[in-house]
């Protein structure tokens, strides 16, 4: 009886952490951005986007990767449409992205960029 008892309270235990990790792991805390310091009007594919894609994400994601590819235009806005862009620059490829001031500016710009309707500008 005693021992069933201290499963039971393992097992607990054991949940009580589990659903512990995996909130964690949802939660993206997005670094501070300054407002005046971030415009994100008109946000340019070709003079921002694709140089963040090539600098930072390219050198992975070239042409016929088996991941999937972030060479050019029409791949990115793929990926920008099923929403998978955005959900990885703030999950598992965030490591890949420049980890310093300008990284909560980078991904406001991009998120723009994809409200804006993703125009090859
Ligand atoms: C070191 C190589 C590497 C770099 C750099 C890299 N990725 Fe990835 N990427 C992968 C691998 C491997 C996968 C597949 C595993 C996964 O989904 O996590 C992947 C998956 C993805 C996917 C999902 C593909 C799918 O079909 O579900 C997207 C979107 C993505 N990466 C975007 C990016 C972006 C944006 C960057 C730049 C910030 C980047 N990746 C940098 C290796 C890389």
């Amino acid at each position: 009886m005693k021992n069933r008892n201290l499963n039971i309270a393992m097992l607990v235990v054991v949940i009580a952490m589990m659903s512990l990790f995996t909130a964690c792991q949802d939660e993206y805390v997005a670094p501070y951005v300054d407002p005046n310091a971030c415009n994100t009007t008109d946000v340019s594919f070709i003079s921002f986007v694709k140089p963040v894609m090539d600098t930072q994400c390219g050198y992975c994601h070239v042409s016929g990767y088996s991941s999937g590819s972030l060479a050019n235009y029409d791949d990115v806005k793929a990926f920008a449409s099923s929403g998978k862009l955005i959900s990885k620059i703030e999950g598992s490829m965030n490591g890949f992205m420049k980890q310093d001031s300008t990284l909560g500016c980078t991904i406001l710009k991009i998120k723009a960029w994809v409200d804006q309707g993703m125009k090859n500008n």
